[in-house]
């Protein structure tokens, strides 16, 4: 349940007042009592005045902008996109989130107006953000996804999670990993404070936080479309039907995302400017939540678009992708992704096959046998006798196969030096490193198997094949036409 905001400044003066003495003392005292310890967690500025910005967030003088991330990896990728194309727009420092677990926060349904509101959505990943740190299992999704092109293109500019909320809210996100029962009580309601704030829960002000309440439900954000269509109706609107069942008074307007939050906007003075999803796609000649398209008077939004079309995986990703092609397949080879077990690709396994099929028969006819064939499936090894893939196993005369498992060695390093690599650390460039540049010790080493599957496939130079309608097909096969240069190098 959303909490009720309740205007604690003003009334329960005696309450709060005991508690910021309490954590006050109880801070002082850790601080001083253990001075080189971990419970240094806390900076010296944990002035979180209960829904307020601190002082210091407001005399950083730079303009933040966060969003919450939704659904599988694909999905979040899609809104990185989103976002990194908002900030730019904006003109705001990028906060990068973490990558989420698979359907840990849902959004719910734009086309059926069943959506979770903004707030709920952010406070969500919030809460979901505490739970990864708290289990060490945090990863940026610029950790695994490389911007590093966008940022020295000074395209945008972009800042960690952590590092956004320690200099922000005065605390490190560290400190989640705590195990001092006293301190652990504080620490808990200060990151809640920094959750709700930068959720939206306290409200908006012009100076501190401005939290978007339009989703998809009411709004398209538009950019610079001549200016004559800020404001008028999109033209998917929820039909009377709909409306009369869900009681719905939603109407839904295009606006230009620029005008109404961008400089000389009112809400250019918030310190942070909070969407909920960025999530947006093609819906009935329209589009769900974001609209922008290219603009050839733009030129700095031209290259914006133009380089996040395909945005590659990091270089360790893309290096343990081209090893495995030229160390272990060592020929040409095609790569098949078969999405067999997930959702909706359970009852479409004939369709699936049918396409494989198809794509090697052609082969066969034109090339030398065997033919090298890179499989990634979410059909474990153990299941593939009696299906086509099987047959395939059995026919080694006409076909030899690879596969990947997140055992191997080859994976493992991956992972070993991305987490060595560090990608997602990065400061803004006018801030201090203030509280814990070391996050939460002996991170769990991230899953990177999907990633490097789809970098193996990106260097298939005999083509590829994938599943309809899958969202890791569709990434792969934009490596394949913008950013399979690495396999070459
Ligand atoms: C964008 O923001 C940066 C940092 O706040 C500022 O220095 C720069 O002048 C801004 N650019 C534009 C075009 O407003
Ligand atoms: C925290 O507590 C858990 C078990 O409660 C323990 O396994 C872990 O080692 C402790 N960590 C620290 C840093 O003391
Ligand atoms: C429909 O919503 C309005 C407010 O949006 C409310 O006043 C009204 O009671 C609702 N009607 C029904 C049948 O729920
Ligand atoms: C895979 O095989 C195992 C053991 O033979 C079986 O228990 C499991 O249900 C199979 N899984 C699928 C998805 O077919």
């Amino acid at each position: 349940m959303l909490p009720k905001r309740k205007p604690q400044n003003r009334f329960p003066l005696v309450p709060v007042s005991v508690v910021i003495i309490v954590v006050s003392f109880m801070f002082l005292y850790y601080y001083y009592m253990a001075p080189s310890s971990s419970f240094n967690v806390l900076s010296k500025n944990m002035a979180l005045h209960f829904g307020q910005c601190s002082s210091q967030a407001l005399a950083l003088g730079e303009k933040f902008l966060w969003y919450a991330p939704h659904s599988g990896f694909s999905n979040q990728l899609s809104e990185f996109k989103n976002a990194i194309l908002m900030a730019g727009i904006l003109n705001r420092t990028l906060i990068v989130p973490p990558i989420l677990d698979h359907h840990a926060v849902a959004l719910g349904s734009c086309p059926k107006f069943r959506v979770l509101d903004p707030n709920l959505i952010r406070i969500s990943v919030w809460n979901h953000v505490i739970e990864l740190m708290r289990e060490r299992r945090y990863i940026s999704i610029a950790e695994i996804i490389d911007v590093s092109s966008l940022v020295s293109k000074s395209l945008v500019r972009v800042i960690d999670l952590r590092d956004f909320v320690s200099i922000w809210c005065g605390i490190s996100l560290d400190s989640a990993c705590l195990n001092d029962s006293t301190l652990q009580s504080s620490v808990s309601e200060t990151l809640k404070q920094c959750g709700s704030l930068i959720s939206g829960l306290h409200g908006s002000d012009n100076k501190c936080v401005h939290a978007i309440r339009d989703d998809c439900r009411t709004t398209v954000w538009i950019y610079n479309q001549g200016g004559h269509e800020d404001g008028t109706l999109d033209s998917f609107q929820p039909d009377e039907q709909l409306k009369k069942k869900k009681n719905l008074s939603y109407v839904r307007k295009r606006r230009d995302v620029f005008k109404s939050l961008g400089p000389g906007s009112q809400v250019e003075s918030a310190s942070l400017l909070a969407f909920g999803s960025l999530f947006s796609s093609p819906y009935k000649g329209s589009k769900l939540y974001m609209d922008i398209h290219e603009s050839p008077q733009d030129q700095r939004l031209q290259s914006l678009m133009e380089e996040i079309k395909f945005l590659p995986f990091v270089p360790e990703i893309m290096s343990a992708g081209k090893e495995f092609a030229r160390r272990t397949i060592k020929a040409p080879f095609f790569c098949a992704q078969l999405r067999l077990l997930d959702g909706q690709f359970k009852n479409h396994h004939k369709a699936t096959f049918q396409g494989l099929k198809q794509s090697l028969e052609s082969l066969r006819q034109k090339g030398s046998v065997p033919i090298h064939i890179f499989v990634m499936t979410d059909l474990p090894r153990d299941n593939w006798t009696g299906t086509y893939l099987g047959d395939l196993v059995n026919d080694a005369h006409h076909y030899k196969l690879f596969f990947l498992r997140d055992t191997d060695e080859l994976v493992r390093q991956a992972a070993v030096k991305l987490m060595a690599a560090g990608h997602g650390q990065r400061f803004i460039s006018n801030s201090k490193p203030t509280a814990g540049k070391r996050y939460c010790s002996n991170p769990t080493l991230p899953d990177v198997l999907l990633y490097v599957e789809q970098a193996v496939c990106g260097c298939a130079s005999l083509g590829f094949v994938g599943t309809s309608g899958s969202t890791i097909a569709e990434n792969i096969e934009l490596m394949r036409k913008y950013g399979s240069s690495y396999c070459r190098s």
